[in-house]
Order: structure tokens, then sequence, then C-alpha cells
């Protein structure tokens, strides 16, 4: 019984230690530059515990979610420890973690420096967050404009303002829509071939795009799906006897991809001072998966959650084993990556894009 409170020393210097070697790596942003706040929108990449309070089965408040997370603290977030969201935040100089805006204990200082509004399952398709009962981007935008009338009562219409349009807005979604909607439940299927349910998405995806942008979001950093059919849920699914990636489902999110970038590159033309990017995160977590050992990884076709073919969300609990070390697997669970493979992308992915933004 005394045990956690024995190890929570070990635990604060182990932490430090972690901080001290990543405050090393933090990235420098141009002197004249100030990101005051992360803001973020989409599905499980990003969902910081937004799903807790929601009557979904899409959760991750429970071991061994957040095994690595301050404390060992499930809180909702879909991997071990932090999300893309929490690493970029801490990347920036400007938090720890990001939080959940639908956090009921959120101390309000912190809508000043980002909250996340993503809830995992989401997705562009108005029929995604509908499947599994989580928050829409209807939904996510209507909490946005509420979070903005509570910025405006704190600090004024003028500094509300400058936090919108100097922040860094994120927006990750897509691979929902296909692995889920398209292709595992089908409904989309009758109605639409790939080209045209990915002209849905990028629909949907820039219309959302313009909402923030009007109300006064600048510098928007829009990611691309992954390589849907190497997640291990899809290859247990459609990549045979072998577990192969699923060829078909990397087909539909490269099409998705190829509408979206010139749509952001439109949109980031035509939307005065603005700064959209497309993140493209389907070829860096390609690369490792075809070449682990190159970034210190052992297991890619499987989660570290279970058998690792299939669990996710509640299916992966603490009923279950995990594997003896996460650093060695790119997937926590069928869907999600791991701590290391989320670090070894996102330090990837803000190297590349991080001076587009300014
Ligand atoms: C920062 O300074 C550089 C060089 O002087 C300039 O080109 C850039 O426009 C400035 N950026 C901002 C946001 O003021
Ligand atoms: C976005 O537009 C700006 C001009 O407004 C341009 O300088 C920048 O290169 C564009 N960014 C991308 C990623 O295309």
């Amino acid at each position: 019984m005394h045990l956690p409170y024995m190890m929570q020393p070990l635990t604060f210097l182990l932490s430090l230690l972690l901080l001290a070697d990543r405050g090393g790596a933090r990235i420098t942003i141009p002197e004249n530059v100030t990101v005051p706040a992360v803001i973020a929108f989409g599905d499980s990449i990003v969902d910081q515990g937004a799903n807790n309070n929601l009557k979904t089965l899409v959760k991750a408040n429970f071991a061994p979610y957040g095994k690595d997370f301050i404390a060992g603290k499930p809180t909702g977030r879909f991997t071990n420890n932090k999300t893309p969201a929490d690493l970029i935040v801490e990347e920036l100089g400007i938090k720890e973690i990001l939080p959940a805006y639908f956090d009921p204990s959120l101390n309000d200082k912190e809508l000043l420096t980002g909250v996340s509004f993503a809830s995992g399952g989401s997705g562009y398709d108005p029929q995604t967050p509908k499947i599994v009962s989580v928050l829409s981007f209807a939904e996510q935008l209507q909490q946005f404009e509420e979070y903005i009338v509570k910025l405006k009562s704190m600090v004024g219409e003028e500094r509300t303002r400058y936090i919108l349009a100097n922040s860094l807005f994120l927006v990750v979604a897509g691979s929902d829509d296909l692995a889920n909607t398209y292709f595992t439940v089908g409904i989309r299927r009758l109605q639409y071939d790939i080209p045209s349910y990915a002209d849905l998405m990028v629909s949907s995806a820039s219309n959302f795009i313009q909402d923030i942008y009007k109300l006064g979001a600048r510098r928007i950093a829009v990611f691309g799906t992954p390589p849907i059919g190497c997640l291990p849920s899809q290859r247990t699914l459609g990549g045979g006897g072998l577990r192969v990636c699923a060829e078909e489902y990397n087909q539909a999110s490269q099409i998705y991809n190829s509408k979206l970038q010139p749509q952001i590159e439109h949109l980031n033309g035509t939307l005065a001072q603005s700064r959209i990017v497309y993140v493209d995160i389907y070829n860096p977590l390609l690369a490792i998966i075809e070449n682990p050992l190159q970034y210190g990884l052992e297991v890619v076709d499987r989660g570290c959650c279970g058998t690792g073919n299939i669990e996710v969300s509640i299916l992966c609990n603490s009923l279950l084993p995990t594997c003896p070390d996460d650093s060695k697997y790119l997937f926590w669970d069928s869907y999600h990556p791991t701590d290391k493979g989320y670090n070894i992308l996102i330090n990837q992915v803000i190297g590349r894009y991080i001076n587009d933004f300014f």
C-alpha cells in the first residue's frame, strides 16, 4: 500500500532527468516570434481526455494507458505517455502538457496557453463521430467559440485576437474516416468510391479550416493521414494471414493526402496572413516501419498491449499483459504509437515544418 509513495521520489528524479534531456533538444524559433498557445482539434492522436466525459466506448482513461505519463496516470490519452499535442507544446517551451478543454477540473489560466478540443474516434465525415458517439468537428468548433468568449472575458478583445493569430493550431484527423467508417464499418463504401470519399473528407477539412480562420486562427498545421494499412489492427483486418500492410488501405490514405495537400496550399495562398501547412506523416511513418532498426525500434507490426494485433481502447485494459519494453515498439496499442514512436515522428515533423509558420 505504501509502495506508490516510496516510488515517488524515484519517479520524480527520473522525470527531472528526462526533462533535462528534452530541454536540450527544445527547438529554437526566431527571436521576434511568439507562439502564446497551442490549440488542437481532431481525433485520438491529440485527444487529451475529452472522451472521458462522453458515453462512448472510445476511451483510454484506464491502465495500461498512461503507464509512463506523469505519476503513471491514465488520463484518456491514447498512448503510454504524452501525445503529439503534448510533445509539440513542450517543444515550443509553452508548457509541459496540453490539457483537454473538456476536462471539468481545467484551470481557466490554461486557456491562455492552449487546450485541445479533439475527441478520439472523430473524423471529417460527420458519420465518423456519430458511429462511436464522440465529438464531431461541428461540436469541437462550438466549444472553440465558447473558448473564445471565455478568453475575451479574461484578457479582452485585443489580446484574444493576438493569441488566436499567433498560436499554433493542430488539425489531426482522417484516419478514422478511412479505417473505420470507410473500410471496417463500410457504410460509406456503398455510396462512394475512394476518390469521391476522399473529396468529401477534404471538403469537410477545408470548411473547418476556413471556420477557424474566420474566428482568428492564422498558423494552422493540418496533418495528413498515416499509412493506415500498416496500423497493427488494419494488418489484422486487411493484411491476410501474414498480416502484411493492407495495400488498398494505404492507397486510400495516399489518395486522400494527394487531394488534401493542394487544397491546403490553396487555402494558404488565398486566406490573407495565414500560414496553413500540410504536414506529411505518411512518409516518415512508413520509413520507420520499413527500417525500424535505424530508429532504435524492433517491433512495428503489432502493439505493445495484449497480443498487439487488435487490442485498442477498452480492449486494451489492465487484464492484459503488456510487452516488457515498449521503447522497442512503434505501436502502443493496435492503432496508436508508443511514446518512443511519437517522439521520433514529432521531432521530425517539428524540424521539417516549424519554420513554415513564421
Ligand atoms: C522577424 O524578423 C525577420 C528578419 O528581420 C523578418 O523577416 C520577419 O518578418 C519577422 N517576423 C515577424 C513575425 O515579425
Ligand atoms: C504560404 O503562403 C505564404 C505567403 O502568404 C508563403 O510565403 C509560404 O511559402 C506558403 N507556405 C506553404 C507551405 O506553401
